[in-house]
């Protein structure tokens, strides 16, 4: 595991921006595994920068998001549609054919599973997964207690989860659609982002501790080619050693 401590959040997005371009760059036709949440925004804004100085070209790259809220309309203002659509689809000159995100509006949810897993080995898999991380261990939507051979499935959300985003709406959403952890794990490369003190804990019990299902982004100590990129508040109770 490679880990890059940068002094502040806007450090750690262009780390992260520049760790996408390199790839496209010696890939152009490379599958992009894509997060959303507030850690990859500012990401997403450099990777546009870079675009608009034509510094990286997605002309003929593929994405494969990680996961989408079920059940909600990709107009909602709070599905992972409409972040992906305004953030960055829109502002790239990626093919729409070649943007994969589940459909958090299908009325057969395993069936968009079984489209989403053809459409991933179609794609001959993930090039480099980027991936945030959940104040439970999360990663994609798959929760604490998750099994470790899983894939694209419906799940259940925690309470936690579902209120980080929709606070106490009783209509909120309390499922998702999301790869598993098997995908993830398939990667080639990975590419954790944590930014903040309130992920300190989190990111110490992940990436410093025995690996189990109860803090799911711990499988990542066993990926053979993980980069982890941190501000100085995330990486805050990182044993000295780590740092
Ligand atoms: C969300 C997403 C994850 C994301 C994580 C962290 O719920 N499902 O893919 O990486 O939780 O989110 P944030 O960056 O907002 O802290």
């Amino acid at each position: 595991m490679k880990l890059f401590i940068s002094s502040d959040y806007r450090e750690m997005s262009v780390i992260a921006a520049r760790a996408v371009a390199r790839q496209v760059l010696m890939k152009p036709d490379s599958v992009l595994g894509l997060a959303t949440g507030e850690t990859t925004k500012g990401m997403y804004e450099k990777l546009v920068t870079m675009h608009d100085q034509q510094l990286v070209d997605f002309s003929a790259v593929r994405t494969f998001n990680l996961d989408e809220y079920y059940p909600i309309e990709p107009k909602d203002e709070r599905s992972f549609h409409y972040y992906m659509k305004h953030r960055f689809f829109d502002q790239v000159n990626l093919k729409p054919e070649n943007r994969f995100l589940p459909d958090g509006s299908t009325e057969n949810p395993k069936e968009e599973c079984r489209k989403y897993e053809s459409s991933l080995a179609q794609a001959g898999g993930i090039d480099l997964q980027l991936l945030g991380i959940g104040s439970n261990g999360h990663i994609g939507f798959n929760e604490p207690g998750v099994d470790w051979g899983t894939t694209t499935r419906l799940v259940n959300l925690e309470n936690q989860t579902v209120k980080k985003t929709f606070g106490s709406d009783s209509s909120a959403p309390t499922k998702a659609i999301t790869m598993g952890i098997k995908n993830i794990m398939n990667a080639s490369q990975v590419v954790l982002l944590a930014s903040g003190g309130q992920k300190a804990e989190i990111v110490e019990k992940a990436l410093t501790r025995p690996v189990t299902n109860e803090v799911p982004a711990s499988i990542l100590q066993l990926h053979p080619d993980l980069k982890i990129i941190l501000d100085e508040a995330a990486a805050g109770r990182l044993p000295k050693k780590e740092v």
